[in-house]
């Protein structure tokens, strides 16, 4: 993704958004996708573990993750504007030390980031364009668990995700919204040494668990 597309995120992904988010976190907790991606995770112990989280907004499901036994979590956001609500968040849990917070794509980071067990992505592969380079990504940075939370491929939800681009369009955003394929997301991991092993269907999300079944490259 070129640098233009970063102030699209912001503008969608914004302060006012952050503030919602974590309001409503301190609320009610997790949302329904993201309690399913915390129970998926915890059907293994979670002690010791790392989490990789990318576009995880105000980091709520690595809070979650951390409480629940995980060591460290590192998130990757591409919006800055989630930093000084998700900051507020580790700071009212004592978690500051436990996370490390990063800006930027993802796929252009990928050398820079260390392995973890788990990678999550909530609700943020269908906001990219390219596929094949966000899930790939994940898969070559999990040790041996990918979660995501995508929109389910139905004509009602690829028309509405149409009508919110073409709005968008209009708004002169870069940023569009994306049903991309399960067959080919499977496909993908697959390729990246995984296997689907669980998934939880929503009216409108699919959350999926993937799980390595083959090593991952030496280097890892
Ligand atoms: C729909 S929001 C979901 C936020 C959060 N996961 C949640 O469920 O509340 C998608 C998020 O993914 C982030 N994102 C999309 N592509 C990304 C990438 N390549 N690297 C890092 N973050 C990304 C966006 O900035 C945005 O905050």
């Amino acid at each position: 993704m070129t640098d233009c597309c970063q102030p699209a995120y912001a503008g969608l992904f914004n302060s006012r958004r952050a503030r919602k988010d974590a309001k409503s976190y301190r609320k009610k907790g997790l949302d329904g996708q993201s309690a399913q991606i915390v129970s998926f995770l915890s059907t293994q112990p979670l002690d010791g573990t790392t989490i990789l989280e990318v576009g995880g907004g105000i980091g709520a499901i690595q809070l979650e993750l951390l409480k629940a036994g995980a060591d460290r979590a590192v998130s990757i956001e591409l919006s800055t504007e989630y930093e000084p609500a998700a900051r507020e968040l580790l700071a009212e849990a004592s978690l500051e030390e436990r996370v490390d917070r990063r800006v930027g794509d993802f796929v252009g980071m990928n050398g820079d980031l260390p392995i973890a067990d788990a990678v999550v992505l909530n609700k943020v592969i269908c906001c990219y364009p390219d596929m094949p380079a966000l899930l790939g990504a994940a898969c070559d940075h999990a040790r041996a668990r990918v979660v995501i939370t995508v929109p389910r491929e139905r004509w009602l939800l690829r028309a509405v995700m149409g009508l919110a681009n073409q709005w968008f369009r209009l708004r002169r955003s870069a940023f569009r919204a994306f049903v991309h394929p399960k067959q080919g997301m499977i496909e993908e991991a697959t390729q990246r040494g995984f296997q689907l092993a669980d998934e939880q269907s929503g009216r409108i999300w699919n959350v999926i668990l993937f799980e390595r079944v083959k090593e991952p490259p030496a280097n890892n």
